[in-house]
């Protein structure tokens, strides 16, 4: 997204008949930006397959050139980074735009904050919404300053540390982006940089980070999992096979849930435990939704998922310690509720309110607008389920910059009695560009908003 707004794109789903095939949804975001920016940190050629070319993926593309490594498009999904080494980024000559991620801002500050180089970062309308503060703390641990706006918001210059020290940090939120930040910033410190996690969040990077032969290691502490990393180490080029993207893959699977007779399979998606909250409550909610092919690729555990409806969804309350777990998907597991028998509660959720939007807010508002009882309080989220077929629809929801938003009330549209539209569907670019071609080759009925 770049930070000069585009025109908004109205969209209307309407209710749908039985979805049905092969949905190949993209490549994992959180991976996608991980594997460009190690590949820039590496020395030598990382190449990539199976690349979210999502809008987001493709800011982080281009930050990386301005950092000095080359990235280069070689076919769809195809992408080769000849990396700079840890240690060796340029300067960036420009304003660093990072569009509409959270991901993408944070872990490439993280990944400067150790050089002896200046930056300046800002977003689109959302991301200059969104806290800075809880990255840029940490990293001034290690020597770097931050000058952003208040409340630590973009745009924001960061002046990486000269003679960084290493850090010992405990996360005071359960955040992969904190965490990352602070692990590759730790890259470049000399000695050990500790990251202690209360609760587990998504572990790409320290996966992908010994896949690229640094060294870490692991240790239960009482105040939480400790991440030691050593610094300095030479990052190996590797190739990076990038699984399908379990947060883009929960539309398609929450949208055969709801849409009567609908039976898909959704190939190729990772099943990393530390992203499996949501498939987990949808079975306890009495989904129909059963792993073929189990298999291992890129370091990653991978499966098909097969989805069938069954028109009998039971509430649920989801635990706090669930949230990290699943914490993008709580906007499509609100859909699927509105159609369960009884009352589901989220607890734990107040991360939501600082995401692309605060989604506690915006799904209340949709859902409302659509004939759904929703309570909310700062860290909850009540919906009361109609049951299958009995959400009314009707309403138009607002997005707000948040592609979560815009997929899941067009998921809604697909299974309420009447049609339900967005104000902005452009923001689904962010992560899942080929969205709309993707549920209308499943059967859905959707489109740009008064076209025929
Ligand atoms: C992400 C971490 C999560 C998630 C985001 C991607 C990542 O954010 O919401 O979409 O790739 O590390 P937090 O770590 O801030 O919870």
């Amino acid at each position: 997204m770049s930070a000069h707004a585009a025109a908004p794109q109205p969209m209307t789903a309407h209710p749908s008949g039985p979805l049905r095939g092969s949905a190949e949804v993209p490549g994992d975001k959180s991976i996608s930006h991980r594997a460009l920016i190690l590949g820039a940190l590496s020395v030598g050629e990382t190449r990539i397959t199976g690349l979210l070319e999502g809008q987001d993926v493709l800011d982080t593309a281009k930050a990386m050139r301005a950092f000095g490594a080359e990235v280069t498009r070689e076919g769809p999904g195809a992408w080769s980074v000849h990396g700079v080494g840890v240690g060796g980024f340029a300067e960036p000559s420009d304003v660093i735009d990072c569009g509409n991620s959270g991901t993408g801002v944070r872990l490439i500050m993280g990944a400067m904050a150790t050089s002896p180089i200046s930056a300046t970062f800002t977003g689109d309308a959302s991301l200059r919404r969104r806290p800075m503060g809880r990255v840029t703390g940490p990293l001034a641990l290690f020597g770097a300053r931050a000058h952003g706006r208040a409340g630590g918001r973009l745009p924001l210059t960061l002046v990486g540390a000269a003679d960084p020290v290493p850090v010992r940090y405990a996360l005071p939120v359960a955040s992969a982006q904190v965490k990352s930040a602070v692990l590759l910033a730790g890259l470049n410190a000399p000695g050990e940089t500790v990251v202690i996690e209360p609760e587990a969040t998504r572990d790409h990077t320290e996966r992908m980070l010994a896949g690229f032969g640094a060294s870490l290691a692991f240790e239960e502490t009482p105040e939480g999992r400790a991440i030691i990393l050593t610094g300095r180490p030479e990052l190996r080029p590797q190739p990076v096979a990038v699984p399908r993207d379990p947060s883009s893959a929960a539309f398609p699977v929450c949208a055969a849930l709801i849409v009567p007779g609908s039976d898909i399979l959704v190939p190729g998606v990772s099943r990393n435990p530390t992203r499996n909250g949501l498939i987990l409550t949808l079975r306890e909610m009495g989904a129909d939704i059963t792993f073929e092919a189990e298999r291992e690729e890129g370091g990653e555990p991978v499966a098909d998922l097969r989805v069938r409806f069954t028109g009998d969804l039971r509430a649920v309350e989801t635990p706090p310690e669930r949230a990290a777990s699943m914490i993008d998907e709580f906007p499509i597991l609100s859909v699927v509720a509105a159609f369960a028998e009884g009352r589901t509660v989220m607890h734990g959720v107040k991360e939501l309110r600082v995401k692309e939007s605060d989604r506690i807010d915006a799904m209340a508002r949709g859902l409302r607008a659509c004939g759904v009882r929703v309570e909310e309080t700062e860290d909850t989220m009540t919906v009361h389920g109609m049951g299958a077929g009995g959400v009314p629809g009707g309403g138009t929801a607002a997005t707000h910059l948040d592609h979560r938003i815009a997929m899941s009330f067009l998921v809604l549209g697909m299974a309420a009695r009447a049609p339900v539209s967005v104000d902005d569907a452009s923001p689904i670019a962010t992560s899942f560009p080929a969205f709309e071609g993707l549920m209308r080759g499943l059967g859905a009925r959707l489109g740009a908003s008064g076209a025929p």
